[in-house]
């Protein structure tokens, strides 16, 4: 099956996460400079597999699950921060959530590279 490579720039502005086929594409905005703006993940959480075209970007630039709260590393897939709950709990989970976030570091999100070209952003 082949896989968007490209959606238009404009529909991607920054602060913003979308859906990209099986990709979440993302602009991490003023901060993100350069190449490092603009990203592409796979978009399922590796908590319970939430969609993280639905998430959103913190002052880190990292991509938000949200559903618990993970925190990813965009330029490297790695879960950085574990979530916050599980199911439909909502709330602190610290043994859990390390537990999680140690397999997160191991199970990475899968990543493009995603530059702009024109007014496309472009997925390689
Ligand atoms: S599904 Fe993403 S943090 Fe739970």
């Amino acid at each position: 099956m082949s896989e968007p490579d490209r959606l238009p720039a404009a529909d991607v502005p920054p602060g913003t996460v979308r859906r990209a086929g099986d990709w979440a594409v993302g602009n991490r905005g003023a901060d993100g400079a350069g190449e490092d703006r603009y990203f592409a993940v796979s978009r399922r959480c590796r908590h319970q597999l939430a969609d993280l075209s639905e998430g959103s970007i913190d002052a880190d630039g990292c991509l938000v699950c949200p559903w618990h709260q993970s925190r990813y590393d965009v330029r490297t897939g790695e879960m950085v921060e574990g979530p916050r709950g599980f199911l439909g709990y909502h709330g602190p989970t610290p043994v859990y959530s390390q537990v999680v976030q140690l397999l997160g570091r191991i199970a990475r999100l899968r990543v493009r590279r995603a530059t702009r070209q024109g007014d496309d952003v472009v997925l390689e």
